[in-house]
C-alpha cells in the first residue's frame, strides 16, 4: 500500500511511522511526505528517512480549492492510495475527500468526540478530566468526526502540569498509530 503523510509542523509522528515502515512493522511504502509550511521541521526529518518531500502552501493559490487541487494531483502523481494527517493543521475539502474515500486517517490528541479542534490536550486538561486519550479515525467533512478506528486512554495524575499531559500523550501516539496503520496496511495488502 502507498502512502503518502500529510504534515504542517513538528513531525514527531512522521518519525516513528517512517521508522516503522522502514522496519517493515508496517507492510507498506512511504512514497510521499507533503507539508503545507515549506520551513516545517517535519520536512528536515523527512529528506533524513530518504522520502520525496514536497511543499506548498495555501497562500501560492488563489483559493483553497486550487491549493486542494494542486495537492489532489500531486497524490495522484505519486499513486497515493492511504493519506495518513500527522498534526497536518488544515480540513480536508469535499474533492479530496471524494477521492479518497476511507483513506484518508488523522490521529487526534484527545478521546473523541471530547475535545475536538486545534487544542484537544489544553482543553482536556483545562476541563479537569481525568481520562483523555488519544483518538485515530477516518477523516470526514467534519473537523475531527468520522468513524473512529482506535482509541487509547492516558490518566491525568493530580500532579501533572500540561507539559507532563502532552509528554504522555504524545507517547501513546508514537505507540498507537503505527500500530493502526501496520492493521489497516496488512488488510490492504
Ligand atoms: C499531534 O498531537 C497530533 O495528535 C495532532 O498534532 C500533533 C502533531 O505532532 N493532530 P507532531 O507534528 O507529529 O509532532
Amino acid at each position: 500500500m502507498r502512502i503518502a503523510i500529510l504534515a504542517s509542523g513538528n513531525g514527531s509522528n512522521f518519525e516513528v511511522i517512517a521508522q516503522a515502515i522502514k522496519e517493515k512493522k508496517i507492510p507498506a511504502e512511504l512514497v510521499l511526505l507533503f507539508s503545507d509550511h515549506r520551513d516545517a521541521y517535519v520536512l528536515e526529518r523527512g529528506e533524513k528517512f530518504g522520502v520525496s518531500c514536497e511543499s506548498f502552501e495555501l497562500k501560492d493559490f488563489s483559493d483553497k480549492q486550487s491549493y486542494e487541487a494542486a495537492l489532489l494531483a500531486l497524490l495522484k502523481k505519486y499513486q497515493v492510495e492511504l493519506v495518513v494527517l500527522a498534526g497536518y493543521m488544515r480540513i480536508i475539502g469535499k474533492e479530496l475527500l471524494a477521492a479518497f474515500p476511507k483513506r484518508i486517517v488523522n490521529i487526534h490528541p484527545a478521546l473523541l468526540p471530547n475535545f475536538p479542534g486545534l487544542h484537544g490536550i489544553k482543553d482536556a486538561y483545562e476541563a479537569g478530566v481525568k481520562e483523555t486519550g488519544v483518538t485515530i479515525h477516518y477523516v470526514d467533512s467534519g473537523v475531527d468526526t468520522g468513524p473512529i478506528i482506535a482509541q487509547g486512554k492516558v490518566k491525568v495524575a493530580e500532579e501533572d502540569d500540561l507539559a507532563d499531559l502532552e509528554a504522555k500523550i504524545h507517547q501513546l501516539e508514537h505507540q498507537l498509530y503505527p500500530e493502526v496503520l501496520a492493521e489497516i496496511a496488512k488488510q490492504n495488502k
